[in-house]
């Protein structure tokens, strides 16, 4: 065996990896930290049927950042280039387990235990989500091509957690459930940067690719889309058409589908633009948010703690200052 290496953070090869740390630790957040119980009152004005697409879009959503969580960045290491594209697949893992939890967080506030149990029940059986899934996985661990993987990742992310999205953005712009749209959008931030890093160190390892080898991937590629497209129209029919919501929904992925070959260095698939989506949702997007409390300062204005040097009074955890005796 070779001698094994530590990771230099002082010696970094691609300025990115370095960059995009920053970043990622910059924008961490926990699901715990958001109020969700303050949706309550707009959650009891929604009638049955529209408290099931929320409930199910979730429920699709949760199993899709198990994937990610449990297969995806583990898939992507294997091709990882330097050591501190590891570390920050690392971080992204980590953070993915954060928003496959953070739905749970979101049902045990909303939903009662049957509706919760139902809910998993059909994420885990349903045959159109369960092809996202499992197309998705069986790539991840069995496609011996790391281009493969990272576009499948970039489809993912990028194009088909959005038809899930529509719903909490749809409300956002509505001014209703808030805190759970604050946790969909710290979210969204988060698959923002993930999309963007993987998409550039897939287009690293495709601009060495010959003429002909770039075509196979570009053909590849967008075979890959329209297996997805095709099984999202029939995803986004089961849940939306009971609401009249379907066609909107996938103009929505349309829009995210082009955001995804964007991101790999390709030309757009749809001619949909920004201006096609449903303005509601655009609003529900740029919205920014502001922190709920002072003391939680969660949000998309979330804030890191502010970081002093340690002295020997931290440590007088169970001392009680007694004001009279004076100074120590
Ligand atoms: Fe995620
Ligand atoms: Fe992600």
């Amino acid at each position: 065996m070779e001698n094994y290496q530590a990771i230099n953070w002082d010696r970094v090869s691609d300025a990115v990896d370095k960059a995009t740390w920053e970043k990622l630790t910059e924008q961490f957040w926990l699901d715990t930290r958001i109020p969700v119980s303050n949706d309550m009152d707009d959650w009891r004005e929604l009638d049955s049927t529209h408290q099931w697409v929320v409930g199910h879009v979730f429920g699709g959503l949760t199993l899709l950042d198990t994937v990610q969580s449990q297969d995806g960045m583990r898939a992507l290491t294997t091709g990882a280039i330097t050591p501190h594209e590891k570390a920050v697949l690392n971080n992204i893992q980590f953070m993915e387990s954060v928003h496959a939890k953070s739905y749970s967080t979101i049902f045990s506030t909303l939903n009662t235990q049957a509706e919760i149990d139902e809910i998993f029940q059909w994420s885990d059986s349903e045959e159109f989500l369960q092809n996202k899934a499992k197309w998705i996985v069986d790539l991840y661990r069995n496609d011996p091509d790391p281009l493969h993987k990272k576009v499948a990742n970039v489809f993912l992310e990028t194009c088909l957690f959005y038809s899930g999205f529509y719903t909490p953005l749809y409300y956002l712009g509505n001014n209703k459930l808030n805190n759970v749209a604050e946790i969909i959008k710290l979210i969204l931030r988060d698959e923002s940067v993930h999309g963007t890093y993987i998409g550039y160190k897939y287009q690293i390892a495709y601009n060495q690719l010959s003429d002909a080898e770039k075509q196979k991937q570009d053909d590849w590629a967008y075979d890959l889309l329209y297996k997805l497209y095709a099984n999202e129209e029939k995803y986004a029919a089961l849940c939306y058409d009971q609401v009249g919501w379907t066609k909107q929904v996938m103009t929505f992925v349309e829009y995210n589908a082009n955001k995804a070959l964007m991101n790999l260095g390709k030309e757009s698939m749809f001619p949909t633009t920004a201006s096609d989506v449903n303005p509601i949702i655009m609003n529900g997007i740029n919205t920014t948010t502001s922190n709920h409390d002072f003391f939680s300062q969660v949000g998309n204005g979330y804030l890191l703690g502010q970081v002093e040097a340690m002295n020997d009074d931290d440590y007088n955890i169970d001392v009680i200052s007694d004001p009279e005796a004076g100074d120590k």
